[in-house]
């Protein structure tokens, strides 16, 4: 069953979005070199409790930290560690999502250490164009599968990976709930989209192969089956009357 939020509803999601945004924005300022993904874990925890919400992750289905890093091949759901420093030419996802009143506010983005090679600002670039591509197709009376459709249309000629094995979600009261938004052409999810409806759109592109491995020693991190480096870009999106907000973007940006 998809939730359609109420006009409240839609507000107290609005506030979680920002909020989440805010932190992202905030915990991406301490990258750089030398830092360790705990460090950014712990302002990130200290953040989100100063602003009366609480971290999502931590303790989600056994998650040990409050955010998500994850670095180079590391695809996504990475864990924050006291021996993992930053370095230069390092790409990292930092994935927060928050608990505000009730409702979940959940977004991510990539952040350069120092100098990458060009190969690589182009992966950053076009995941966070596919991204956005993808979100530009949200109306009422459209489908979920426009999403992937689009996302697939602008990567799949370019040689990315489009990773499968793990797909956007709806939002809300539930960190993640019903529907599932894959970010691959497919035609099977055959939902209509309503105004009310939140999820997300966060497409994994890696500069191989779309395969994927789930840890076993630690039950969370996600690599790129062949080694090649991955990114993420992540917003909370609501559908309205005539298209679509993004809820986790910020003022002005
Ligand atoms: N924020 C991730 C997502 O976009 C989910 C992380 S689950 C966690 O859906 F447990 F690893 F935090
Ligand atoms: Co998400
Ligand atoms: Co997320």
């Amino acid at each position: 069953m998809i939730h359609i939020k109420s006009k409240t509803e839609i507000e107290k999601m609005r506030d979680a979005g920002k909020l989440a945004a805010e932190l992202l924005e905030q915990t991406g300022l301490r990258v750089k070199a030398g830092v360790s993904t705990l460090e950014l874990n712990d302002y990130a925890h200290r953040f989100t409790i100063k602003n009366g919400a609480e971290s999502a992750p931590l303790n989600y289905k056994g998650f040990p930290k409050s955010i998500c890093t994850s670095i180079n091949n590391v695809v996504c759901h990475g864990i924050p560690k006291k021996d993992e420093t930053l370095k230069d030419g390092d790409i990292m996802n930092i994935d927060v999502t928050v608990k505000l009143r009730g409702y979940h506010g959940d977004t991510s983005r990539m952040f350069a250490v120092g100098e990458i090679d060009e190969k690589t600002r182009q992966l950053l670039f076009d995941t966070q164009k596919a991204m956005n591509i993808g979100i530009e197709t949200i109306k009422p009376g459209g489908r979920i599968s426009d999403i992937g459709t689009a996302i697939d249309a602008y990567l799949t000629p370019r040689r990315y990976g489009i990773v499968r094995d793990l797909t956007g979600h709806g939002i809300g009261r539930n960190f993640h709930e019903e529907p599932s938004v894959p970010h691959y052409s497919q035609n099977h999810i055959r939902v209509q989209l309503k105004p009310g409806m939140t999820f997300t759109v966060e497409p994994m592109v890696n500069l191989g192969g779309y395969e994927v491995v789930f840890s076993k020693t630690d039950g969370w991190t996600v690599t790129t089956a062949d080694g090649s480096l991955s990114a993420q870009y992540e917003h909370t999106c609501l559908v309205t009357a005539d298209g679509y907000e993004i809820l986790t973007q910020l003022e002005g940006k």
